[in-house]
């Protein structure tokens, strides 16, 4: 059938550099484009989700490994009742439509927070789109939900600290590897390049352990004017840029000592 396992082939222009294997993504800036043209907030989340699909496609053509998009955080509960309700009804409805996109693109989806809190319409329209693409060889597409990087970190903690007081994890054999086990989905490396729209110079709890050495880009429109030429515009940038991971350029000069 169509759906059968897609490979799908990939096409990546040249950027003239490196090009990042995961890419993380804060969309930001939702309720300000609403606000721009009159609109109420929630028309900005609707029209958001067109660019979900579209980045997301466009990544997945580009042979991107991972790609993780933060969607509602752990903060974002405090939201007011009718929208903390509409972007919930956005994410089921998001995941249920989405399917043949996601499995065109040979897309993996899985989500990444403390899901026990979402509602148990939008948790099983999620179960079932995990099991539907698991078996997907394309990109990972994390989907952060309810999703706080201290919260993660925290909820890690209590697990790790489980394991030393049952005996099954030594104190003096914990390290930064050994915490990374213990976060939501640590087999994913951590992302290269993080983006960040509309124009906030912020970090907003996301993923606190695994961007020590990220590459940070920040684009000046909102989330739903996001589309592929900004996303081009920002894996253009992350080619030139140099990383050094607190050491020295691999292929620089030699240092003077
Ligand atoms: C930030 O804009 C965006 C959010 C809090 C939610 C992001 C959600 C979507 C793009 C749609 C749902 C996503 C999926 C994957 C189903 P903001 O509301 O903080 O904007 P503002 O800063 O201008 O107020």
């Amino acid at each position: 059938t169509a759906h059968a396992m897609a490979t799908p082939k990939i096409v990546r222009p040249d950027f003239g550099g490196p090009f990042p294997e995961h890419l993380a993504i804060i969309m930001d800036g939702n309720g300000r484009w609403a606000q721009e043209r009159a609109l109420r907030r929630v028309f900005g989340h609707r029209e958001g989700i067109n660019s979900v699909r579209e980045i997301t496609t466009e990544c997945a053509r580009m042979g991107m490994k991972s790609l993780t998009l933060y969607a509602f955080s752990v903060e974002n509960w405090k939201r007011p009742r009718v929208e903390v309700r509409y972007l919930m009804r956005l994410l089921r409805q998001f995941l249920i439509q989405e399917r043949p996109t996601l499995m065109d693109n040979g897309v993996r989806l899985i989500a990444i927070g403390r899901l026990d809190s979402l509602p148990k319409d939008a948790l099983d329209a999620l179960r079932e789109t995990e099991a539907l693409t698991a078996k997907n060889s394309g990109m990972l597409l994390r989907l952060a939900l309810s999703y706080g990087g201290r919260a993660e970190i925290a909820d890690g903690l209590r697990k790790l600290a489980r394991d030393v007081k049952s005996g099954a994890l030594a104190v003096d054999a914990i390290d930064e590897e050994t915490m990374r086990g213990y976060l939501y989905d640590p087999g994913t490396p951590d992302p290269d390049l993080m983006i960040r729209t509309a124009g906030e110079m912020r970090i907003s709890n996301f993923l606190l352990w695994q961007i020590s050495y990220s590459e940070i880009y920040v684009a000046d429109v909102c989330w739903p004017d996001f589309r592929k030429p900004q996303l081009l515009a920002a894996l253009k940038s992350y080619a030139k840029r140099v990383r050094k991971f607190g050491g020295l350029v691999a292929d620089g000069p030699a240092p003077k000592a």
